[in-house]
């Protein structure tokens, strides 16, 4: 429904699995679908399928996301922590894609390594999605390139400036995403963080298709200037807890503040601040939670440009236009 591309029983486990107008097409309808719910309208699309929600990493917005996105269209959820089933403990992800490819319409994964999801579409035969894994996140931005369409309408030839950690999955799948969509897209990073060059040299050669450019910079001052959007995220993603006190050295200098988003020139403007979350920012570290980081300053993150919870409720419609895409009957 709604689509002009064929998406159904596709597989995300990276940005890259869908072609750029397959990607605008998700969005096209995670908006369509967005209007429908805030008109009231609970539809049917998803009923009687059932999806397998396998978490073996913790999870605010993609489960809570997949869960409402999939009631909401009369469709059933289970979730599966890997205190809860034999993945990869008693069971092979083989055995356990087989298994649950039987009763399943459809699986998202979230986890640490990109070769269980990989395994999980190869031998299950249900689409499945990436709900994050160590090297990516792309079902995060669609909602990043949903809330930015909300904020600009026309999104090519707009300037994504992500400040943080460079080789990170959000930043991986972003850089990608905004390639395909026509974003001008900065990674400011230290040298230590840069992402994979055969990563990098894909996105320029995609964003260059689409009239957009990709680079690698080190000086965020330099970086920013002329920003539309600044993107953060924290500084130790899950599983690298470990290298706490290395990133807090390494990206002290690359803190989003009020003063790095005054130097976009674009502050008053055309200009928003966007983070996937979970963020740290100043008011909320305290010592309960140890993380430590603080990738953005509370002026910036509780400002009027902050368009952070948006993004947070997109991520709900866009998995939604995943889901409806692939599953739907009609
Ligand atoms: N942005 C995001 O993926 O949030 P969760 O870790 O809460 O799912
Ligand atoms: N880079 C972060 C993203 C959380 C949504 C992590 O992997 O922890």
């Amino acid at each position: 429904m709604f689509l002009n591309s064929d998406l159904k029983r596709r597989s995300l486990l990276s940005i890259d699995d869908f072609t750029d107008r397959e990607m605008s097409e998700i969005i096209d309808l995670a908006i369509e679908l967005k209007r429908r719910r805030d008109a009231g309208v609970r539809g049917d699309l998803l009923r009687r399928k059932n999806i397998a929600l396998i978490f073996e990493k913790g999870s605010t917005r993609t489960r809570c996301a997949a869960t409402i996105a999939a009631r909401d269209e009369g469709g059933n959820v289970e979730y599966l922590n890997r205190n809860d089933i034999h993945i990869g403990a008693k069971e092979s992800v083989k055995d356990t894609a087989r298994v649950l490819g039987r009763m399943f319409d459809g699986i998202l994964f979230r986890g640490y390594s990109q070769d269980t999801v990989r395994q999980l579409r190869d031998y299950s035969g249900v689409p499945v999605w990436n709900g994050l894994t160590d090297d990516c996140h792309p079902t995060q931005i669609l909602a990043d390139l949903m809330t930015m369409r909300q904020c600009f309408g026309d999104i090519r030839g707009k300037k994504l400036v992500y400040v943080g950690d460079g080789r990170n999955n959000v930043a991986n799948s972003l850089m990608l995403g905004c390639a395909k969509a026509g974003v001008n897209y900065v990674t400011c990073t230290p040298p230590e963080l840069c992402p994979n060059p055969d990563l990098v040299a894909h996105a320029v050669e995609t964003a260059s298709a689409n009239g957009a450019e990709v680079a690698v910079m080190h000086d965020p001052a330099e970086a920013v200037r002329g920003a539309n959007v600044l993107y953060t995220d924290v500084w130790v993603s899950m599983g690298e807890e470990s290298k706490k006190a290395e990133r807090m050295r390494l990206l002290s200098p690359y803190r989003v503040d009020m003063e790095l988003a005054g130097r976009t020139g674009n502050l008053g403007g055309d200009l928003i601040f966007l983070h996937c979350l979970p963020a740290f920012h100043d008011s909320e570290t305290d010592s309960s939670r140890d993380t430590g980081a603080m990738e953005v300053t509370d002026d910036v993150f509780e400002s009027s440009f902050s368009k952070v919870f948006d993004e947070a409720e997109n991520r709900m419609h866009t998995i939604k236009a995943l889901f409806v895409s692939s599953l739907a009957d009609e």
